[in-house]
């Protein structure tokens, strides 16, 4: 049976019985800052649950079903086995306050048996015995024992039988999980506690909430046990994929399929690689499957068929991806290039550096391959074991602290050339002057380079590249954005790293100035929307957040030499 089929069977089987048929929520979850990206079906409907929206009013209905696009970062090391993914889809059928413990047991049982027509006999189920104060679910005990053997109903503790809740509190409660010839593949989570944020369990009842059920079964799976396959990788939600594959080991070809995969799914609900939070997983998610197409001869145009064909996979259940298709190539395509490069000179470094001595490669070369090309080193490591070198990595942890050490004492003595003092009202000046900079920068262009800047207690005064007198209108705009961003409140984050990590993050210095090999970055940004304002090479001090700057006003515009401007603005 097709994967497609399958997940319409399973909405026609809970919409025959009463369920709403609900679409996927985002990965990139509305509303709850306590996770991430979404990570199971139930995470749309929590409000529900817990009590403070109403199902009936939402949906005309206590139930809903869904096919959930989920993400689970825990798992990006694992993949390349049989089962591991960081993207999956996920069958799901829900209740707030409508049926329980009985029928959601009977639904799944039925759903497996009669509608898929699995054999009985293949399969198995596992249910909450009780542990760490709480009772074992006899309720869901006595039910299996209708359908099932006693030996085929195996008692867990809460490691395995127990779910929730997702972030650090929520709904949570005793799970009873079916198995197809060992296989697990349906979870179904009778949410009857809340957790709070100390970890003590109460009924979810006595919150305001109401007892819900919360199912969930991986299509993957349900489509390697359906297609009869050995593995996810073979069933017909990926198998058409390798077909311009070049041979190569299975494991590879595996993290490569997920991790374009996940990618394609995350840029198509919004998310942008960055250095930061969901960016940082897309970033590394690429820039791991762009090194493993790199080292596998991959052709150098790169996965642009294989991104379409992708699309075109899934996107009669998710339009978005069609929508996005421009998009989803031009960020892959975007950060290809960026790494790209560095890819090419790192493994020729690489190469270079145990063509001496054919197996082995000191902890030095390593490094500088780490620093100066911003290779991870998860993939440093792959690639030796590809190549049968060995690396010595005791060296390379040696070299590593040698020169954190080195260049935190280097960049702090470097960038204090331009403040007078640490003084508080130097220090609003200094961040005040961070944002004039990113407000030239958008109002006059990018070739705005900063050539200089002093700052005392009474102003800052910033050089700058720019041909040209600044117009009224334009001095008048630069104030009214810093003033903007100083009113929103952005955050003022410092982090060290490699300097080619930072000229990746397109981290602005000063013209022609030599950084050391680890810089220090300050990135002003809107946590709220994750907007960056402004990134650049400094050693700070800054203030932690700009709402404390004051009042910014330019108070004089003027040539100093031919090309280059210099502003004097003040803060009250
Ligand atoms: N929330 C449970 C899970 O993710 C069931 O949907 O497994």
């Amino acid at each position: 049976m097709k994967s497609s089929d399958l997940r319409k069977k399973f909405l026609n089987f809970f919409e025959e019985r009463d369920h709403k048929i609900v679409p996927s929520s985002s990965l990139v979850p509305k509303d709850d800052p306590s996770v991430l990206l979404t990570t199971a079906g139930m995470q749309q409907f929590k409000s529900y649950y817990l009590g403070t929206a109403n199902p009936e009013t939402d949906f005309g209905s206590k139930n809903t079903a869904t096919v959930q696009k989920s993400f689970r970062t825990s798992d990006i090391e694992g993949v390349g086995d049989d089962t591991h993914l960081t993207f999956f889809e996920m069958l799901g059928n829900f209740s707030f306050g409508g049926y329980w413990k009985k029928e959601a047991i009977k639904y799944a049982i039925e759903f497996l048996e009669s509608e898929l027509k699995i054999d009985h006999n293949r399969i198995h189920s596992t249910y909450f015995a009780g542990a760490e104060g709480i009772p074992a679910d006899s309720v869901s005990l006595a039910e299996l024992k209708n359908y099932f053997d006693d030996s085929k109903i195996v008692p867990q503790g809460r490691g395995d039988n127990f779910w929730g809740p997702t972030g650090d509190q929520g709904p949570c409660g005793p799970t009873v999980e079916f198995y197809v010839d060992g296989t697990e593949i349906w979870n179904v989570v009778f949410n009857e506690f809340y957790c709070k944020l100390d970890k003590t369990l109460v009924p979810i009842e006595g919150t305001g909430g109401v007892r819900g059920i919360d199912t969930g079964m991986g299509l993957e799976r349900l489509s390697v046990v359906m297609q009869a396959k050995k593995n996810v990788f073979e069933t017909d939600l990926f198998a058409s994929l390798t077909k311009d594959f070049p041979p190569i080991e299975d494991r590879v070809a595996r993290i490569i399929l997920d991790h374009f995969r996940a990618a394609v799914f995350l840029i198509s609900d919004g998310v942008a690689p960055s250095n930061k939070d969901r960016g940082y997983i897309l970033r590394r998610l690429l820039r791991r499957a762009f090194m493993y197409a790199k080292i596998n001869n991959f052709p150098a145009e790169g996965p642009k068929n294989f991104i379409i064909d992708l699309i075109n996979l899934y996107k009669e259940q998710y339009p978005e991806l069609e929508s996005n298709q421009q998009r989803i190539l031009d960020v892959i395509y975007d950060e290809r290039k960026k790494f790209g490069a560095s890819i090419d000179l790192g493994l020729k470094q690489f190469e270079k550096s145990y063509q001496a001595d054919a197996q082995f490669v000191t902890g030095k070369a390593v490094f500088d391959l780490v620093t100066t090309f911003g290779f991870p080193k998860e993939l440093v490591e792959e690639i030796a074991k590809q190549k049968n070198v060995q690396v010595d990595w005791p060296e390379f942890e040696q070299e590593f602290q040698k020169h954190q050490e080195l260049s935190r004492s280097a960049s702090a003595g470097m960038f204090k050339g331009g403040l007078a003092d640490n003084s508080e009202k130097v220090v609003r000046l200094h961040t005040a002057t961070h944002l004039m900079n990113a407000a030239l920068r958008k109002v006059l262009g990018t070739n705005v380079w900063q050539k200089g800047s002093n700052i005392t207690e009474e102003r800052t005064r910033f050089d700058f590249a720019h041909g040209e007198k600044l117009k009224d209108e334009q001095k008048a705009e630069v104030e009214k954005l810093v003033n903007e961003w100083i009113a929103r409140d952005l955050i003022v984050k410092r982090d060290t790293m490699p300097l080619a990590g930072a000229r990746e993050l397109d981290a602005i210095g000063v013209f022609g100035e030599k950084y050391p090999d680890t810089v220090s970055i300050y990135t002003i940004y809107d946590p709220k929307s994750d907007e960056i304002i402004s990134r650049e090479f400094c050693g700070g001090p800054h203030v932690e957040h700009t709402g404390v700057i004051g009042k910014f006003k330019i108070q004089k515009e003027e040539a100093v030499s031919a090309g280059v401007r210099r502003i004097k603005a003040t803060i009250e």
